[in-house]
């Protein structure tokens, strides 16, 4: 397996896109860069390259995957019919962090679509990703490339921490923009249907196509649930430490850090640098700035940042819900296997 850099300002001729794109026509497996994270992309058209994908990451074959296209109007090719509010997303936010559900026709691997009658269609907004899909003369079947359950990667460094020699490459594109992974809408029903937040805000949806329903199961707000116990399904993006998050003003979260560290703990933190002076943790990830767009930008590397040899424990406080931050708490509620400590 190979590894390359890429100058993103020179890629139609690169070569390495175009062995890249020689290996998933040929059904192999190569990760690549997107703006949300690194995706895992294998010929959506090959049985046999999606369940490679599967092996590779751990991953359930029930969770099926989002097919990247270079076209938007390569929908057609794989899709029974485009609704008119489907359009007007796909012209309003592709390329970008936007997939949309649509009943298939059948002309994919079932293994991409879990057997489901529907499938995940998204164009990104990266030129190495574009120039790959397009080089490739396939849809391109790609789950975030981290291994199941991790925090999904946003640095080539961190495709290879998870799947280094279980994957024919990696395009190495530099970081990645968003983040965060794209917002997932039902398209299939009106009105549309969110069922993951992610890079594209419910308003900026909404701004498009009126209004726009949230699925039932993203609702609970974490002040509500707090505290609860890890289940199941909330083995998402977990770090090495456990997660968890602290619901309360900087004092609360000064005194929890001290009593953790009172018992004997070794505690990382995930602070903005501006509050990170008084912070006494044993290891600390600064964050550019507290603003939606950074601390969804470093989420990933943050989570990724500690590892078990290092903390017990990383604390996190509980980040504003508006716009990207639904995205961000929807990730970290997640992260934390609904960990929260709250002041009440
Ligand atoms: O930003 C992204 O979306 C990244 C980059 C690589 O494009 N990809 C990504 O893929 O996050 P993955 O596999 O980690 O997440 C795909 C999500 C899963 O929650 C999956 O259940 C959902 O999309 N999904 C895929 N097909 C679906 C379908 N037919 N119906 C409902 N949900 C679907
Ligand atoms: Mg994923």
């Amino acid at each position: 397996h190979w590894s390359v850099d890429n100058d993103v300002n020179n890629l139609k001729g690169s070569v390495e896109i175009k062995e890249a794109a020689q290996k998933l026509a040929a059904g192999e497996l190569v990760a690549f860069p997107t703006e949300t994270v690194y995706g895992l992309g294998a010929s959506a058209r090959s049985h046999a390259a999606v369940q490679s994908i599967f092996k590779a990451k751990g991953r359930p074959s029930d969770n099926p995957l989002i097919v990247h296209i270079a076209r938007a109007e390569d929908v057609n090719n794989y899709v029974e019919e485009v609704p008119e509010t489907a359009w007007k997303l796909m012209n309003s936010f592709w390329p970008g962090p936007l997939t949309i559900i649509l009943r298939h026709n059948g002309v994919l691997s079932t293994g991409v679509t879990a057997g489901l009658s529907t499938v995940a269609l998204r164009m990104p907004d990266h030129p190495v990703a574009l120039a790959l899909i397009e080089a490739s003369g396939e849809p391109v079947a790609a789950p975030s490339a981290n291994r199941s359950g991790r925090p999904s990667p946003t640095t080539a460094g961190h495709v290879r921490e998870d799947l280094d020699g279980r994957i024919a490459g990696i395009v190495d594109g530099g970081a990645t923009g968003v983040g965060l992974e794209s917002t997932v809408v039902d398209c299939t029903q009106e009105p549309v249907m969110i069922l993951r937040p992610g890079g594209v805000t419910k308003s900026q949806l909404e701004a498009v196509v009126g209004q726009v329903d949230v699925d039932p199961s993203l609702q609970e707000t974490a002040a509500e649930e707090a505290p609860r116990s890890p289940g199941m399904k909330y083995k998402h993006y977990a770090p090495e430490a456990p997660l968890t998050l602290i619901d309360g003003d900087e004092a609360f979260f000064h005194m929890c850090i001290t009593e953790a560290k009172d018992k004997g703990s070794r505690i990382g933190v995930i602070v903005d640098k501006k509050e990170a002076a008084d912070v006494e943790a044993d290891k600390t990830y600064l964050l550019e700035n507290s603003d939606g767009e950074t601390v969804a930008r470093e989420l990933y590397a943050a989570l990724r940042y500690f590892k078990k040899e290092d903390v017990d424990h990383i604390f996190m406080r509980v980040q504003p819900e508006d716009d990207i931050g639904f995205a961000i708490m929807n990730r970290l509620i997640k992260a934390a296997g609904g960990r929260i400590l709250s002041r009440n």
